[in-house]
């Protein structure tokens, strides 16, 4: 919090911490940062980049950075960023307000909810006393939380429902500056070619609306599956993770569970078989957030939609019997809600293989349609590469030309954890601008209400699956 000049005296003066320092600034690294400082780097979250380092480097950076905050961080916890989820009509950002409002819900709801119990369903399991959060460092439109490890279960129970959690990749984002050229220039060329293809037309064209609300329905509760919520640490996620595990191996995938943190419920990845190198990955997150307070998480729209949207290309890869030139993989991450930790981990973990992801596309929020707007698809506004964005609106323009493509604000979900990573990757959304559910994270995100429509949610489906389609190459038997 303090200016970095101010700090910088007193951290040396406290001498070698075990835990490093974290350097906040809204200057992008650039080729000429010291070495030590370049290895240290985490990221960028919302208009800030991030580095973990030693005091030693620190100081010996110093005079390379003109602005930022200094701030040492505590053992055992993790750094996460929360920031404005990009909701119409929402408050003016106040951190003061936001964190007395995180530290206030900790009083008030978290005894009930340690202690809750629904139907067979044992909520959380982290001890009451985890709920210490510190503000280590407020921007203009964001703080940086420490969390202890024993909190992240709950952190997303914490947070005032406009607000999303980024958790700061604990070590070092290799990849560092940016998604490189290459991929965008990859990208720009499919584009470049793209043209109307009957034979995509008439495999994208059979995703059936009936089959995805029965699969939201089923992962909501609303049918009787029994699922209650898909907060990641319940036993709900669970049985929706082994349900769409089975039902995507049904259609020739080769899935696993990917565990990543402990009591974390898995991310199942789901892989076509294919002797390529190159990867296109299409995700939703099968985890699921409530209301403030509430043990209740339908998550029908959040993100049943995206979800759903998964399954029916996964059906339709089927039906067509389609085989890809490239791995295409589908990918249902959990741990989004808490900031965004199943595809962050799964993202290191291909980049520490040194894999080759030609794209990668999140689909988060698919359903709610304002009564009266027309279809929609909106792209993300800043988190993106621009190359993949454009792909997919052109894509749009022909085959679901029904669909009013523009930009949206909505923030933060599991693609940028691949662009963390120096991957290209985007995300699609229900609407133009704010998000505008009224059931956003709320125990009432239901599929059985005004406005979502499972239409559109078919409509961005045909739009996703043309994409793989076209990006992956595909012969169909
Ligand atoms: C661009 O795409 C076309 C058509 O798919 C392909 O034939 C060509 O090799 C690509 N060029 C580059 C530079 O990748
Ligand atoms: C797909 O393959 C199965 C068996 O290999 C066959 O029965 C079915 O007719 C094929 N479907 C299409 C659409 O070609
Ligand atoms: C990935 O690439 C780096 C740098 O080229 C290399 O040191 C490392 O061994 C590679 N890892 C794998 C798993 O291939
Ligand atoms: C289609 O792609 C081009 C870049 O090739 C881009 O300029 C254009 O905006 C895209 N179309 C839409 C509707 O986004
Ligand atoms: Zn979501």
């Amino acid at each position: 919090m303090a200016p970095l000049a101010a700090l910088l005296p007193v951290l040396l003066a406290l001498g070698a911490a075990a835990s490093p320092t974290l350097l906040i600034t809204p200057s992008a690294p650039t080729p000429s940062l010291a070495p030590c400082l370049a290895a240290a780097y985490h990221g960028k979250y919302g208009a800030e980049h991030v580095f973990l380092a030693s005091d030693a480097c620190v100081a010996e950076s110093a005079g390379l950075l003109s602005a930022g905050s200094l701030v040492p961080t505590l053992e055992d916890e993790v750094v996460v960023w929360v920031g404005r989820a990009g909701v119409e009509g929402a408050a003016p950002f106040s951190a003061e307000g936001v964190f007395a409002q995180i530290q206030s819900a900790g009083r008030k709801f978290l005894p009930a909810l340690l202690a809750a119990e629904d139907g067979t369903q044992k909520v959380f399991s982290a001890p009451a006393s985890s709920a210490s959060l510190s503000l280590l460092h407020a921007s203009d439109s964001a703080l940086f939380l420490s969390v202890p490890r024993a909190a992240l279960p709950v952190l997303d129970t914490l947070l005032p429902p406009h607000y999303v959690p980024v958790g700061v990749a604990p070590s070092p984002v290799a990849l560092g500056w940016d998604v490189p050229a290459h991929y965008a220039e990859h990208l720009a060329n499919v584009t470049r070619h793209l043209r109307f293809r009957p034979d995509i037309a008439t495999v994208v064209n059979t995703i059936d609306a009936d089959a995805i609300r029965r699969d939201v329905r089923w992962l909501t509760g609303e049918a009787p599956s029994g699922i209650v919520s898909r907060h990641s640490f319940t036993e709900g996620a669970r049985v929706a993770a082994k349900w769409i595990k089975e039902k995507v191996e049904a259609t020739g995938a080769d899935c696993e569970y990917f565990p990543y943190l402990e009591g974390f419920s898995p991310d199942v990845l789901c892989t076509y078989p294919s002797d390529s190198s190159e990867r296109v990955i299409l995700s939703g997150h099968y985890d699921s957030r409530g209301s403030f307070g509430s043990t209740r998480a339908p998550g029908a729209d959040d993100d049943g939609s995206g979800t759903s949207h998964v399954l029916a290309v996964a059906a339709g890869i089927a039906a067509h019997n389609i085989t890809f030139d490239k791995k295409v993989t589908l990918a249902f991450f959990s741990g989004e809600e808490q900031g965004l930790w199943g595809s962050h981990y799964w993202a290191k973990h291909l980049a520490s293989e040194n894999a080759t992801v030609v794209l990668q596309i999140q689909a988060d929020m698919l359903a709610y349609r304002v009564p009266g707007e027309p279809l929609q698809l909106g792209l993300p506004a800043t988190i993106e590469l621009p190359e993949a964005g454009w792909l997919v609106a052109n894509v749009s323009a022909l085959y679901a030309p029904e669909l009013v493509v523009g930009r949206t604000e909505a923030c933060c979900s599991d693609h940028q954890s691949f662009i963390s990573y120096g991957f290209p990757a985007t995300q699609v959304f229900e609407r133009n601008g704010w998000i505008a559910d009224p059931m956003y994270h709320n125990s009432g995100d239901l599929a059985d209400r005004e406005g979502y429509d499972f239409d559109q949610i078919a409509s961005i489906a045909k739009v996703t699956f043309a994409t793989v389609l076209e990006v992956a190459g595909f012969k169909t038997k």
